[in-house]
């Protein structure tokens, strides 16, 4: 197969830069897809923790003027990756995270310094990189949204264009007072261009200018073409419902490995799952639960907001003590769910055990030491933690929504039986529904040979990325000009 060039334009990698799944899709996609042939660089905001970590960088682009000061493009490794970073101290070196800063509020320029990324993107696309001219450019959210209205606007012969959302719910919406900065033609404001309920909607025009649209599960891409789940954008979605495909991510299966992991407290594999037990009295140990190897032990690793439903799972707390169970909540975010967590834990001593933190080596020792792991998303794109679930041999219990739906085969008798059940689904979301799924799983996890078969049925699930590489790989080829 011919090897093909192409750009991935994204605003989070791991493992330089991270706030969610995104950036571990855009970390895997380089080594998935070099697997097909395809030669993925990918290009990232020059935050503070990105340009430490660059090594051996040359400068490979100039630009005079970047939205308000001078930038550069630093191509170099970093984090195993071949990465292309924009210095531009002006936009990007600042104190807090890649969105807001210490203080949680969202930068006020935010509009400009993704401009500036979609920008960039688009110019690399367009030959700006002597000797290095992608065929296709991936951009990744609304963050990068506008490259396709760069690419498109620019009236030069361009790349093929493909746009990822990973969620919706994110727009990246600024108002109209930004537009002419952005350095697009006057007739690029329109409803077929970049406009959007009278602002720049730079999601909006991600998905109206780009050659292909994907997001991260088939049932999410039906979903999102839905009123209740489109989010304003679903008639736009339904208007490029052809072009539109729903690819289900996978895991780095080198970071989430049970057999080498250097995080989880003893190595295990399908062979060796009775080792699992070794994690599960670490974790017990380590979050202050009282030991006890037999009892059902349910792991939470998440951002707490909305999304993901947690504030339901406060709603079915007595199911911990009327099942003799215990919970660990691994998260961040809405201060207010953090507080009724806090008050959870409590609550019930030895029981309930929570953290608020970001923490790598924790989430995966809670992979590796829980017997389920709960993701009661009222909505979700994929979803990864439930992937890493079944690599890790923890029984996923989830609701039934978009890559959720997608991944998880539910254990109803049926798939018990035909040996393929490989977690819990519920649904509707609601904490009715969960406190169902939650008693489904002590029942389940009471049926020692069944719980064994499913938790085997999930190590056994290929959850890597050699199978969205692929479609991914020919859908590069197929927006690559000829
Ligand atoms: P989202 O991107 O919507 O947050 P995903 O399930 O796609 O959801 O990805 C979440 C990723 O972030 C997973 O890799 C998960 O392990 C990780 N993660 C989430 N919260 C934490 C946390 N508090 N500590 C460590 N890792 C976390
Ligand atoms: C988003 C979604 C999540 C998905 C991730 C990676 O953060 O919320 O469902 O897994 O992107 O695509």
């Amino acid at each position: 197969m011919k090897p093909i060039a192409a750009l991935s334009v994204t605003p989070e990698v791991y493992p330089l830069i991270k706030t969610g799944g995104l950036a571990d899709v855009a970390g895997a996609l380089p080594g998935a897809l070099a697997a097909e042939h395809v030669e993925l660089r990918t290009l990232c905001p020059g935050y503070r923790p990105v340009l430490a970590a660059l090594e051996n960088s040359k400068t490979v682009a100039r630009f005079n003027e970047l939205f308000g000061g001078p930038a550069r493009v630093l191509a170099g490794r970093a984090g195993g990756l071949d990465l292309l970073a924009i210095d531009a101290p002006h936009l990007y070196d600042r104190d807090g995270g890649p969105y807001a800063g210490p203080d949680g509020r969202d930068f006020a320029d935010n509009g400009f310094r993704f401009a500036a990324l979609a920008k960039v993107g688009a110019e690399i696309g367009l030959g700006q990189i002597e000797g290095w001219r992608p065929r296709v450019v991936h951009a990744h959210d609304w963050q990068a949204g506008l490259t396709a209205a760069y690419l498109h606007y620019s009236g030069r012969p361009r790349p093929g264009s493909l746009i990822t959302v990973h969620n919706l719910a994110f727009q990246g919406q600024f108002p109209a007072a930004v537009f002419p900065a952005l350095g697009l033609p006057a007739r690029a404001f329109s409803i077929e261009g970049v406009e959007y309920y009278g602002g720049v909607g730079f999601l909006k025009a991600g998905l109206q200018l780009a050659d292909r649209v994907t997001t991260v599960s088939p049932t999410y891409a039906e979903e999102i073409q839905q009123g209740h789940s489109g989010m304003g954008l679903d008639g736009l979605l339904r208007m490029r419902g052809s072009q539109l495909a729903g690819v289900l991510n996978g895991i780095d299966t080198a970071v989430w490995n049970p057999e080498t992991d250097p995080m989880i407290a003893a190595p295990f594999s399908a062979k060796k799952l009775a080792a699992r037990a070794e994690n599960k009295k670490a974790l017990q140990a380590r979050m202050g639960l009282a030991h006890a190897p037999d009892r059902l032990l349910i792991g939470v690793v998440s951002r707490l907001s909305w999304q993901k439903g947690l504030d339901l799972l406060l709603a079915c707390l007595n199911f911990f003590d009327e099942h003799n169970a215990q919970l660990v909540l691994l998260g961040t975010g809405d201060p207010a769910l953090e507080a009724a967590f806090q008050d959870a834990a409590r609550q019930h001593p030895g029981r309930i055990a929570v953290h608020f933190a970001y923490e790598e080596p924790l989430a995966h020792l809670i992979q590796a030491g829980s017997d389920a792991i709960l993701v009661p998303s009222r909505f979700e794109p994929c979803g990864l933690t439930q992937l890493c679930a079944m690599r890790y041999g923890a029984v996923p219990v989830v609701s039934r929504v978009g890559g959720l739906a997608d991944s998880i085969i539910d254990a109803n008798e049926m798939a018990i039986h035909a040996n393929c059940a490989t977690g819990l689904q519920f649904s509707p979301v609601t904490s009715e529904a969960l406190a169902g799924a939650l008693r489904r799983c002590a029942t389940l996890h009471a049926r020692k040979a069944v719980w064994k078969k499913v938790q085997l049925n999930g190590l056994k699930t290929n959850v890597s990325w050699s199978i969205p590489a692929r479609h991914y790989a020919a859908l590069y080829r197929e927006v690559a000009p000829a």
